[in-house]
């Protein structure tokens, strides 16, 4: 299962890319504004940081703004990923993308009907967002399942990309149930590295 990190943050995400363990980024307009940089430029920064894949949201609501956006964001890098919300007028846009090579990663997803939608539209990934379904008492972890069913019954080739990743079981679930790829914060990622046993372990060694 590929580990991407879900942040705009340069430090972090060079921090995390230099130990080794981050095969992509995606950021949102939520994580862009909290970093203080045109959103261009931070895609351009980070697409020189990681050679993987990297995820820049459209926000335009109709097609046409979509498709511009679409295209002005697939030229700053050759791996940028348009990300498109779930919506008719996105699934359209991925559609014309998919027709013109550009790889979408369709977000804001949280059905198994709308993730087996965007597959059909041609998606690279579909995000589904786990956190928040959990968030309202829905079981995020149960649409991976039925998504990762769905796409292997028909050999889709959209990759799942586990999204709104609040804690370390939603990763080892998405590993278990065999996501693509679960896009974590950096905190997340952080503790994957630990075990309190790991740590008694080198204090015993190094003493002995
Ligand atoms: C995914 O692409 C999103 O950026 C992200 O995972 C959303 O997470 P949140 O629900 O914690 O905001």
């Amino acid at each position: 299962m590929q580990i991407f990190i879900d942040s705009g943050n340069l430090d972090k995400i060079k921090q995390l890319n230099d130990l080794g363990v981050i095969d992509g980024v995606t950021t949102n307009p939520t994580l862009v504004s909290k970093e203080n940089k045109p959103f261009r430029q931070l895609i351009k920064e980070i697409c020189q940081i990681v050679d993987g894949p990297v995820s820049a949201e459209t926000v335009s609501p109709d097609f046409e703004g979509i498709m511009k956006e679409a295209v002005e964001l697939s030229r700053i890098h050759k791996n940028v990923i348009v990300k498109i919300v779930n919506t008719p007028q996105g699934l359209k846009a991925v559609k014309e993308c998919t027709r013109k090579g550009i790889r979408t990663n369709v977000t804001l997803t949280f059905s198994a009907m709308q993730a087996l939608l965007a597959a059909k539209a041609g998606a690279t990934y579909v995000s589904p967002f786990v956190g928040r379904l959990d968030d309202i008492n829905e079981d995020g972890m149960q649409l991976i399942r039925d998504i990762k069913q769905i796409y292997s019954n028909y050999g889709f080739s959209t990759k799942i990309l586990v999204a709104s990743v609040r804690s370390i079981d939603h990763v080892l679930e998405s590993a278990k149930i065999g996501a693509d790829v679960a896009t974590c914060p950096a905190e997340i990622i952080e503790k994957m590295f630990l075990h309190p046993l790991t740590d008694a372990g080198i204090k015993r060694f190094l003493d002995d």
